[in-house]
């Protein structure tokens, strides 16, 4: 079964991110066709980059980045789950993915986005850039979540109604898909 880790990328007190963050989680845990792992990047606590090397060398100085780098290595696949921030997305997000570098190469993300009228889908354009330049492949079925508040309960549970579920489904599909054959070309071919 591929490892698949969901990145939450807001850090902030009072954040809403686990909140859907868990969701997805959920949603994938019941289809049972992968592994999945919440890494959550305020747990995480990772400082700002303060590695001498170019990642791309993978060798870090700090334990902080080594613990980073063995979590990166051992996932098939990610769920980035982000918050739109001045329409881009939250910079602990940026900070925690320059730190590494192989770690994600040849690897599928998908994402999962809200916000206000635009669902964060501004946030993801952004994000894309950047994961194509660490040799990640961006999967185009995602999960966008306009005025996502109203599917958060007083409990702070967020239920995400069929049309969500069913986007939900087919993004986990196709990241399925990639997570086995990009493992297959990683296991094959010399780095
Ligand atoms: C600094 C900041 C900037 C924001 N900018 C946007 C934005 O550009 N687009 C948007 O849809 N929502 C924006 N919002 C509202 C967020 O969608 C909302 O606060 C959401 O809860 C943020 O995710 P988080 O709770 O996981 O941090 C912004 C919120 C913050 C704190």
């Amino acid at each position: 079964m591929s490892k698949i880790k969901i990145i939450i990328a807001s850090t902030r007190p009072g954040r809403k991110g686990p909140s859907i963050g868990t969701w997805i989680y959920d949603v994938a845990k019941n289809r049972n066709e992968m592994e999945v792992e919440i890494l959550d990047l305020a747990t995480i606590n990772l400082p700002f980059l303060d590695e001498p090397k170019h990642p791309r060398f993978k060798d870090y100085s700090q334990e902080h980045t080594k613990k980073w780098s063995k979590t990166i290595d051992d996932a098939d696949g990610f769920i980035i789950v982000t918050a739109e921030y001045n329409f881009g997305y939250p910079a602990p997000l940026k900070n925690a993915l320059d730190f590494l570098y192989q770690e994600w190469n040849y690897k599928p993300v998908a994402f999962v986005s809200y916000g206000g009228i635009a669902g964060g889908t501004r946030a993801v354009q952004q994000l894309k850039q950047v994961v194509t330049a660490q040799k990640m492949v961006p999967i185009v079925e995602a999960v966008n979540i306009p005025f996502f508040t109203k599917y958060i309960d007083e409990s702070g549970k967020f239920n995400g109604d069929e049309i969500l579920i069913k986007s939900a489904e087919n993004m986990l599909k196709e990241l399925g898909k990639w997570a086995e054959i990009l493992s297959t070309m990683r296991n094959t071919q010399a780095k």
